[in-house]
């Protein structure tokens, strides 16, 4: 094909592509943000205040449960909380109605507002359970058992076993070892108090994916691909001691 025809070609391929219905439905993205741009474009500006520290989560991974369990799409508290001081505003109600982990409903609730919340992952709900029970509810002797069990182990004298349930993505996605190391965990945490029994099955979903054939697997790819590819002698990214 000479260069007049690869060119043709090109433009047709380009032709239709624009007449296909994502590229129509783009383009009508693409005019409805910029009608909403031009509509509100008197109070837009760029706020210097907001920094990307400022308006990441990773500052709220310092924070307990934050750091137990990385749901990335979480807001950043700080931020929450400058936007809600900004305005002077008198603390009332708060709806987040896509409330993700709670962030915005803590950090308004730690400033006097009363916060509600409406999120559709149970993971979600899920962790601002687990933060609002061991914030509110839990008692002296709850952090004791708690201690207890990081102290002691329980569950790796336990007899019994709750089976954990299992959908077709989770079949085989542990070891037989670690099913029992879970299974026996499910068991002993339920001589514990509700409220204690809520915060141990959320430390167990924090550990989860780590002790999980894919994390495994994937770091054992990074350690082959990194050893095939670094100079002689160095070490793995990612150390892999359960690989496997
Ligand atoms: C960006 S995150 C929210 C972050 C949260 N506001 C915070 O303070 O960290 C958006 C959340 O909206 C949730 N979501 C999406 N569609 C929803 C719906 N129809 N009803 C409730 N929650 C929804 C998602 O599951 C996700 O957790």
């Amino acid at each position: 094909m000479n260069a007049a025809t690869l060119e043709r070609k090109a433009n047709l391929e380009a032709e239709s592509d624009t007449k296909k219905p994502s590229s129509l439905s783009l383009n009508r993205v693409d005019a409805a943000d910029a009608e909403l741009k031009a509509h509100f474009s008197h109070c837009l500006g760029v706020e210097t205040l907001f920094t990307r520290q400022l308006v990441s989560f990773q500052v709220s991974k310092s924070e307990p449960i934050y750091r137990w369990f990385k749901y990335k799409e979480a807001f950043s508290a700080a931020l929450v909380q400058q936007l809600l001081r900004k305005d002077d505003l008198k603390p009332g109600k708060v709806l987040d109605p896509f409330a993700g982990s709670g962030t915005a409903l803590f950090a308004a609730a730690a400033i006097g507002f009363e916060a509600h919340g409406i999120e559709l992952l149970p993971i979600g709900r899920q962790i601002f359970d687990t933060r609002r029970v061991l914030e509110v509810e839990f008692t002296p002797s709850d952090f004791a058992a708690l201690q207890r069990f990081a102290n002691e182990k329980p569950w790796q004298q336990s007899t019994v076993r709750v089976a954990i349930p299992t959908i077709r993505i989770t079949e085989g996605a542990y070891s037989s070892a670690n099913v029992e190391a879970i299974e026996k965990f499910m068991a002993a945490i339920l001589s514990e108090t509700e409220r204690v029994q809520q915060v141990l099955r959320f430390a167990l979903l924090c550990v989860l994916e780590s002790v999980s054939f894919s994390l495994i697997r994937m770091r054992a790819v990074c350690a082959v691909f990194q050893c095939s590819s670094a100079p002689a002698g160095s070490k793995p990214l990612l150390s892999s001691p359960n690989a496997r």
